[in-house]
């Protein structure tokens, strides 16, 4: 069973190991990402153990681009999910093979469609428009790729607006309820389209709606078959991708569905994906790193009111982007270090406001917290921060981007991921 999330004493005790490593962290570090690459690791032997052995587990790299963290989980067998060219020449330099990588993107232009059907990449086309123009450029051009459609189901918004994507308006995918027969017809038209994709949310969603979205597809899937059996078509369609999207904890003690569950509950309401009818993909991104992934961040300045308190650090809504601009939506629960990393107990008697550096009020990652007395050089550890943080990096006030760290459990060594941002790079972005 994979553990929800990492514990406040974990973290601490990594962080002390890795502050004697001088040759690791220096003075300008004042803001550190950590992933913890043994739970990366188990994540992903988890999927492989839950879903049929031929699934192609395409990891979202939007979740965590990080080239050397992609390097290491290609070797673990699974692919990637992209959703940019710029995310496929990510993949494709951390060395996924072409038929392992998943295009996902709702503005592929026809030189992105035709660079990906030339290299083998599976492509999800995003509309009937898109897949017209796929048809065009195969006139030409021959290819490897295997090629779906993202289909809406329409069964309902989750709790997070700007993650729900299977309303009955959604910028994504063709919408069911009205197009049944037009994506029949799209299927008996192009018989190189031979995959189904679907991907409900990411995070709000409750589990039994997303399996209520899969379902309503699979159905889909299902009826197009038997249609192009009733044609006496050669191929039907043998691939279907179900997305990502299971939520994970955030809050320490509230643990939702896990993954073994989820695979369970799949099993049970659509079987046909795992008694060998279709080859399967997932699109996996927060399950595999936000739970594996946290930030020790120093505290520069500790405001004292009478009534309250407010810690400074460094890292704010350029990391913590969703956090701070959609405050009830996102949690992040936030642990006190000292100076050498260690655990600070007790409560002060006020309450903390933790805000970032920016040059803006709402660069505030949590409020009425109460945490033990905090001081100047202090470090918090702000937990679950693997997964949409460094992806959604924001530049305003050219901060420069913090190191990142990777270390496997038991093994008291660290390794530098990503360098932090030198002031070489900034002039570079800016020039
Ligand atoms: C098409 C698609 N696939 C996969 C994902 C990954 O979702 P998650 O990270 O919640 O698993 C997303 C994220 O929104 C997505 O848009």
């Amino acid at each position: 069973m994979i553990k929800p999330n990492l514990s406040s004493a974990e973290m601490s005790s990594a962080f002390c190991k890795a502050l004697k490593d001088k040759t690791t962290i220096n003075p300008d570090d004042t803001a550190i990402v950590f992933y913890n690459l043994s739970s990366i690791q188990e994540r992903i032997i988890d999927l492989q153990n839950l879903f049929p052995q031929n699934t192609i587990h395409a990891i979202a790299l939007k979740a965590n681009p990080i080239t050397k963290i992609l390097s290491r989980i290609k070797g673990s067998g699974v692919g990637a999910e992209v959703a940019s060219l710029p995310e496929l020449h990510l993949a494709e330099k951390a060395g996924f093979a072409p038929e392992t990588i998943v295009f996902d993107s709702p503005c592929k232009t026809n030189a992105e469609i035709e660079y990906a059907l030339k290299s083998g990449i599976h492509i999800n086309a995003d509309s009937f428009d898109e897949l017209d123009r796929i048809g065009k450029i195969l006139e030409t051009v021959a290819s490897e790729s295997t090629i779906g459609v993202r289909i809406n189901p329409q069964v309902g918004a989750g709790t997070i607006k700007s993650t729900s994507v299977a309303g009955t308006i959604s910028k994504f995918g063709i919408p069911v309820n009205h197009n049944r027969e037009k994506i029949i017809a799209y299927f008996m038209k192009y018989d190189w389209l031979r995959a189904i994709h679907v991907h409900i949310d990411s995070q709000g969603c409750p589990v039994p709606l997303i399996i209520d979205g899969i379902r309503k597809v699979l159905d889909l899937a299902i009826e197009v078959n038997e249609e192009l059996k009733r044609h006496s078509h050669q191929s039907l369609v043998d691939t279907f991708d179900i997305g990502g999207g299971l939520p994970v904890s955030y809050h320490p003690g509230i643990n939702p569905v896990s993954m073994e569950q989820y695979a369970a509950m799949l099993k049970t309401s659509c079987s046909e994906l795992f008694n060998g009818q279709f080859r399967l993909i997932t699109e996996f991104g927060r399950y595999i790193y936000a739970n594996s992934g946290w930030v020790a961040s120093k505290v520069e300045y500790v405001k004292r009111e009478s009534d309250y308190n407010i810690i400074i650090t460094h890292v704010g809504a350029d990391l913590l982007l969703r956090k701070c601009y959609n405050p009830d939506d996102w949690y992040h629960h936030i642990t006190v270090v000292d100076k050498a990393g260690r655990l600070k107990t007790g409560t002060d008697i006020n309450k903390y406001m933790v805000a970032g550096p920016l040059c803006f009020a709402g660069d505030v990652i949590a409020m009425d917290l109460e945490l033990p007395v905090t001081e100047e050089g202090d470090y918090i550890l702000i937990h679950n921060t693997g997964a949409y943080t460094l992806s959604m990096w924001s530049r305003y006030n050219s901060r420069q981007m913090p190191k990142v760290i990777g270390y496997a459990d038991g093994n008291d060594t660290f390794e530098i991921l990503k360098e932090r941002e030198s002031k070489e790079d900034l002039f570079e972005f800016w020039s």
